[in-house]
């Protein structure tokens, strides 16, 4: 499909996370010198830095095929045995969110992943026999948004570990050129600049702010993005200048508001306003604690002065 197209399909055409994207490179290389399958890979990072992208280019410099799944879609042994038996030498198993597979089916996988193998119970009660059943060479890309939740035996049996981070303004605006470009559309270099600036270093972002730019400068301007036009969307959009969105607003505001800025418990602010803690934690802590607007204490979350600027609030003396 045309939305697949947009993303990069070799590690060439992707733009950013060079040490991972180098790294990959040398494993990738290696293993088709050996003709070996490639070692089984870890993508941790927040949402929307590209680990699914990287797992389809893994797949295609390998030129293998990749299987696409999600650890809460597997729920029995049996889902993932299908899975795993219906492989071709050398395939890319995906699993998204690894993190979130049920510990049942990790014991499952360890196996699978160490021996290609699988030992399957047949049977109830006395009679019940396990059977051990061979599977073809697999490589297993995982990605997570959360390393730390992932257990000590399945995080020991990637032989890859690759952390994705923010991008850096200059490789968002140059993945925000490399997308309009895709859609035949003009945009100008001051107009990729803005919307890398307000994407929170996240190209997932970056591409989706494009899209709406697009629509408003289709709609009421005369197609092409430029300064003007962008800036005008934004604000239509609730983006600030920081890309801060209005749940950002909310989660900061209601601390400072409600809480005196803090220290307050992660369950504590996801209830005051309704977004589950998950959500907050995974999608958009991360962020405000990179770019220093929150502190994680033990005491719980604190906001730092730099909120309280940013709003034009007075910083509290205390
Ligand atoms: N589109 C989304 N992410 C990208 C990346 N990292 N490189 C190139 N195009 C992209």
């Amino acid at each position: 499909s045309f939305e697949q197209s947009l993303r990069p399909q070799t590690l060439k055409q992707y733009i950013g996370q060079d040490k991972v994207k180098s790294n990959l490179e040398v494993f990738i290389k290696a293993a088709k010198l050996r003709q070996e399958t490639l070692d089984h890979v870890l993508l941790y990072g927040p949402p929307g830095l590209g680990k699914t992208t990287l797992a389809t280019i893994i797949a295609n410099e390998m030129g293998v095929n990749i299987r696409t799944t999600a650890g809460p879609a597997i729920e029995r042994p049996g889902d993932l045995a299908a899975i795993l038996t219906a492989l071709e030498p050398g395939d890319v198993l995906f699993i998204d969110e690894i993190h979130r597979l049920p510990r049942t089916i990790e014991e499952v996988l360890y196996p699978a992943m160490e021996d290609f193998c699988l030992d399957i119970v047949i049977g109830k009660g006395p009679s019940a026999r396990s059977v051990r059943l061979d599977l073809p060479p697999f490589t297993l890309v995982g990605a997570t948004t959360r390393a730390g939740s992932l257990s000590a035996p399945l995080r020991d049996r990637f032989g890859v570990l690759s952390r994705l981070e923010y991008y850096k303004e200059e490789q968002l605006k140059e993945i925000v050129i490399r997308t309009a470009d895709l859609f035949d559309t003009v945009i100008d270099r001051q107009a990729a600049t803005e919307i890398a600036k307000r994407s929170r270093g996240t190209p997932r972002i970056a591409n989706r702010l494009l899209r709406r730019v697009r629509d408003f400068a289709q709609v009421q301007g005369n197609g092409t993005i430029d300064f003007d036009i962008t800036e005008e969307s934004l604000e239509l959009l609730q983006v600030d200048r920081l890309g801060l969105d209005h749940i950002d607003h909310k989660l900061l505001k209601g601390i400072i508001e409600k809480f005196r800025g803090g220290p307050v418990g992660l369950e504590t602010i996801a209830a005051t306003i309704g977004e589950e803690s998950t959500t907050i934690e995974d999608v958009y802590e991360p962020y405000l604690l990179q770019i220093g607007f929150l502190q994680r204490t033990p005491r719980g979350r604190i906001v730092t002065d730099l909120v309280y600027r940013h709003f034009q609030m007075e910083v509290p003396s205390d």
